[in-house]
């Protein structure tokens, strides 16, 4: 039986996740979860199932422990994320948190041993060199649940990655992909967030549609399977059928495809080495044709930007990830326009100096430095309208 704790249980990964745990109790048990504020579905998940933890904003916690009493409560303000991923030496931590919120518990992981299942593209995004040197210490691993990355991982494993010419991920092109570069001044939140092959929370479903996911999806791949910049990636497919291509040495190109379903690169990811039957309704023939170009540069000018601070790497890459979190939240709570997210990412930029020397306190205050300056920007427009 594997014990998983499943930090972000109420959000889109989360709650596929505890669909997989519940389709396998035979396998799997929960023992700890965590959410910020959605109470009632923490406690639905904590009446089906003996919890030992739960981690959420401290205000919930007479809710809870009333609801719950045989678990512990942990609040997100006394280090609860940390204190789950540290403890529990023989669980998996799957880390289903959105933003950088996710990195603290990724590197509290794998520094003490604990192998991560990685949801959380962020974590990498700000944290990459520091959970990487951890995990050479503790030998604690990584395994993506992300789609495309568990694609890599399937075509990956049993072959050297020394014989890999290049990774290719694949784009959808996001939601709102059939708008031409002039008319997304207008879109609304509304529209920004129906994706059309997959239902995935707000943030990412914002960030597929600026291409800043496919910028934060290369420097995860860079991260997890050692190949620089330079050999990685990213195509356009809109069917999200294929959902990465490896290219060998020697010729031979190794595609993975499969339905558009998180549940399925999620029990990757939790099964381990034996194989688990799972109801796919993947069916190729009824798919018709598909569709590949490249990326269209002028229409996605956030991908191109985003890769060049990757290149750069260090605290760019914080300033870059904090700029588009703040940003995209603006977005969506109906302060800013579509258009402004990019614009606010890159006075962002302009604004803050690289730094190659990275702790975790520097990536943290400097997240929330960032965070800052996103938001007194938009709060003096708004005061001088
Ligand atoms: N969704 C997908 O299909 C998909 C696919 C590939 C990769 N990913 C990646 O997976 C991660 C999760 O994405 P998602 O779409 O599942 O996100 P989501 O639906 O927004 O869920 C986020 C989860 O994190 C919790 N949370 C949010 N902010 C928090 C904070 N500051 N501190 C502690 N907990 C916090 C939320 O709790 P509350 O419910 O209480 O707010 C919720 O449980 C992201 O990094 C995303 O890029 C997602």
């Amino acid at each position: 039986m594997k014990e998983v704790q499943l930090l972000g249980a109420t959000g889109s990964i989360g709650t596929q996740t505890v669909d997989i745990i519940e389709e396998f109790p035979h396998d799997f048990r929960l023992t700890a979860v965590s959410a910020r504020d959605s109470v009632s579905k923490i406690v639905e998940i904590g009446k089906r199932h003996d919890l030992d933890t739960i981690v959420m904003a401290a205000k919930h916690r007479s809710t809870i422990e009333k609801a719950l009493p045989e678990t512990t409560f942990i609040s997100l303000e006394e280090g609860g994320l940390e204190t789950v991923a540290r403890d529990g030496r023989d669980a998996v931590l799957v880390n289903a948190l959105v933003g950088s919120a996710g990195l603290t518990p990724t590197l509290a992981a794998v520094e003490s041993g604990k192998d991560v299942l990685l949801a959380n593209k962020e974590s990498l995004v700000v944290g990459g060199e520091l959970i990487k040197k951890a995990m050479k210490k503790t030998e604690a691993r990584i395994i993506p649940i992300d789609s495309e990355h568990s694609a890599l991982a399937e075509i990956l494993a049993g072959n050297r990655i020394e014989d890999v010419e290049k990774l290719v991920i694949t784009a959808s092109g996001g939601s709102l992909r059939h708008l031409g570069k002039d008319e997304l001044a207008a879109v609304t939140p509304k529209d920004a967030l129906k994706h059309p092959n997959w239902q995935m929370g707000a943030k990412i479903t914002i960030d597929s549609a600026t291409m800043m996911n496919k910028v934060f999806e290369v420097i995860e791949a860079h991260h997890l399977f050692d190949i620089p910049y330079e050999r990685i990636e990213a195509i356009l497919h809109k069917e999200s059928v294929v959902h990465a291509l490896v290219h060998f040495k020697d010729g031979n190109v190794h595609a993975h495809m499969g339905a558009a379903d998180m549940h399925i690169p999620i029990l990757t990811a939790l099964q381990g080495e034996e194989r688990k039957p799972y109801r796919s309704l993947f069916d190729l023939a009824r798919m018709g044709t598909l569709h590949f170009d490249p990326i269209d540069h002028e229409r996605y000018p956030l991908f191109d930007l985003g890769l060049a601070v990757a290149k750069r790497g260090g605290l760019h890459t914080v300033t870059l990830n904090a700029a588009n979190e703040a940003a995209v939240g603006l977005f969506l709570a109906e302060k800013i326009s579509f258009n402004e997210i990019e614009t606010l990412i890159k006075k962002a930029l302009d604004h803050f100096q690289n730094d190659n020397h990275l702790t975790l306190k520097k990536i943290l205050a400097h997240d929330q430095k960032v965070r800052k300056f996103i938001e007194d920007i938009v709060k003096q427009k708004v005061k001088t309208k």
